[in-house]
């Protein structure tokens, strides 16, 4: 519940697919470390994902399954606030109005649009454009302190911040100033097939990614097809090793080892061992994950209670923001 001494965090996913170790890792297991520390928001961002052409029948089963998958990998949602962002209109209306104070030119200088929009080119619509917008309402809307994700983000996670400055210079201090938050060997793991990009869901090569739902077999198979040099060193060098430093993140994102250890440990290693090792570990750091998904993809009772209780919870919350600032920038109130 609500703590009122406690800071506030906001993170979300998108639905568009399977979510791979790549969010597990950089997102997903910090945002389990993080829940007793802060009181959590942890969104569903469906309306994100429609930036993007959807299958409606997919799209909802997919969102029904990051919930689960959020829940499974451990966070609480009695104690989060776990939800769809399509459940709290008060996102939609809140961008709209931060639409209004986001710039063209700021909105065109973001990475995810110039990359989405050159793979999309067939649809690069104003909701891929103005995406950065709605992802500031959805943290500001909390009066969020921290927010954690994977590196990509923080380009977006700036541009919240000046939206924020921007307003409460106008209008007074109606929004927390969020910080971001990324955890330290997790925050990019990179493509098994090409460690020069990031490990994405929407790849179209499956040996490139690890999903949190694959089975042990698939998690060995792929990473002794990995991608990987001739220098045949288990060493830490992003610049002449990419394939062999993204395994070495991996590996010390799941034990929590350091990369010297890891260094030590491997030495005079070949990389089959190596690769067998990290499919191990990441093997049975996802098995209690799978198991507890499978459990709860039974108890659809549960789960559809939890998605009422949470949008209640969040509406309620998010409203308090909304009228302040319908209120700042003189919307007028319903007469009593
Ligand atoms: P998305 O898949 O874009 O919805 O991302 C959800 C979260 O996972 C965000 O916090 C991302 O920064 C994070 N994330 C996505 N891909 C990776 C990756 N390859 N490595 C680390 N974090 C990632
Ligand atoms: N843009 C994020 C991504 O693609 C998802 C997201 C939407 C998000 N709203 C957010 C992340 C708010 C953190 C906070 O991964």
């Amino acid at each position: 519940m609500i703590n009122m001494n406690k800071k506030t965090i906001f993170s979300g996913m998108q639905p568009s697919g399977v979510i791979t170790l790549g969010n597990y890792l950089g997102a997903l297991k910090n945002w389990t470390t993080l829940q007793d520390e802060y009181n959590c928001l942890y969104c569903i961002v469906d309306m994100h994902a429609i930036t993007v052409r959807q299958d409606p029948a997919t799209l909802r089963k997919s969102s029904r399954n990051l919930l689960m998958q959020y829940i499974a990998s451990g966070l609480n949602p009695e104690e989060n606030i776990i939800y769809y962002q399509s459940h709290v209109p008060a996102h939609a209306e809140l961008a709209w109005i931060l639409n209004c104070y986001t710039y063209m030119g700021e909105l065109s200088r973001m990475t995810q649009f110039k990359e989405k929009s050159s793979k999309h080119n067939e649809n690069i619509n104003a909701g891929l454009f103005t995406y950065p917008a709605l992802m500031a309402a959805d943290i500001l809307l909390f009066q969020t302190d921290v927010v954690p994700v994977g590196i990509d983000q923080k380009q977006h996670l700036e541009i919240t911040r000046d939206i924020a400055i921007r307003f409460n210079s106008i209008y007074g201090d109606v929004f927390k100033v969020p910080e971001v938050y990324l955890g330290k060997a997790g925050a990019k793991i990179m493509s098994l097939q090409d460690p020069l990009r990031k490990m994405s869901k929407s790849d179209s090569d499956v040996n490139a990614t690890i999903s949190l739902m694959d089975d042990p077999d698939t998690i060995v198979r792929k990473f002794k097809r990995s991608v990987t040099d001739s220098f045949a060193k288990v060493t830490f060098d992003e610049q002449n090793q990419p394939g062999i430093s993204n395994l070495i993140n991996i590996y010390s994102a799941v034990t929590g080892d350091s990369i010297e250890t890891i260094e030590r440990e491997f030495e005079g290693k070949g990389y089959g061992d190596f690769k067998l090792k990290v499919a191990e570990v990441v093997i049975e750091e996802l098995r209690p994950i799978q198991q507890k998904f499978e459990e709860l993809s039974k108890d659809s009772a549960y789960i559809d209670n939890i998605i009422k209780e949470n949008a209640k919870r969040a509406n309620y919350l998010a409203m308090k923001t909304l009228r302040k600032v319908q209120k700042k920038v003189g919307f007028p109130p319903i007469p009593k």
